[in-house]
């Protein structure tokens, strides 16, 4: 390793399908020469194809399929190990779509991240665009997080918004706000990089040189 990459913040990123966004993570930190490392990019799926973009890309890779394991709990210690071989400084969740248990989140605490396609707390869980629809909201959106024990809850680090157009489709909203969650993950994540977001003892978070709230908005 140089001394350029030992500065390196380390990522594993966990994906189950697409990987847009880490695809557009790591276009973004390859341009910007942001100080990290995609240590290893994993997948619940071994068909994903957000694993074959990685693997195209020559980033590590590995695959733990939850179809192996007895319990909810086996998968998370195979998936813990699999993950701390690697010793991340972070561990973000970009559309990986497992339940995590209380102990695998409590072993990566402040070092987990979660990209979610609503404005949090509303709409946890799935079909978020939908759910919107249904409710006749006004605004919609996404928002990065640090990972809790409950689903979809967490200290937020970054939303973005927009305004619900009312002839909008399931499919022409999560392609909205698949766009603005191509804005603001990349832009936590080099906050990440860069060592500027702590989380204090409240659990409340602080970036170094962003104003809160750290919200995009688009209308
Ligand atoms: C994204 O919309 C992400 O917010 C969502 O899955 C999609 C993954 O897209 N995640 C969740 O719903 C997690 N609760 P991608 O694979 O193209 O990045």
């Amino acid at each position: 390793m140089t001394d350029a990459n030992a500065l390196n913040r380390r990522f594993v990123v966990l994906i189950s399908g697409q990987g847009s966004n880490l695809q557009q993570i790591v276009t973004e930190a390859q341009a910007g020469q942001w100080p990290l490392e995609v240590v290893r990019v994993i997948s619940n799926r071994a068909d994903a194809p957000g694993l074959a973009w990685a693997q195209a890309q020559g980033l590590p890779t590995a695959v733990v399929c939850h179809h192996d394991y007895d319990s909810r709990q086996d998968f998370d210690d195979a998936l813990a190990k699999v993950i701390e071989k690697d010793r991340p400084d972070y561990v973000l969740l970009a559309g990986f779509m497992r339940i995590l248990t209380a102990g695998f989140v409590a072993q990566f605490k402040s070092r987990l991240i979660n990209i979610h396609p609503s404005l949090l707390p509303a709409f946890t869980g799935l079909n978020t665009h939908a759910r919107a629809l249904e409710a006749g909201v006004g605004w919609h959106g996404c928002t990065v997080h640090f990972v809790t024990e409950s689903l979809d809850h967490g200290p937020i680090i970054a939303q973005a918004a927009l305004a619900v157009d009312r002839s909008a489709s399931v499919q022409t909203l999560a392609e909205r706000v698949l766009r603005l969650e191509h804005m603001i993950y990349p832009r936590v994540v080099q906050w990440l990089a860069q060592g500027r977001v702590r989380l204090d003892e409240s659990n409340q978070v602080h970036i170094q040189g962003v104003a809160q709230p750290h919200i995009w908005s688009q209308l």
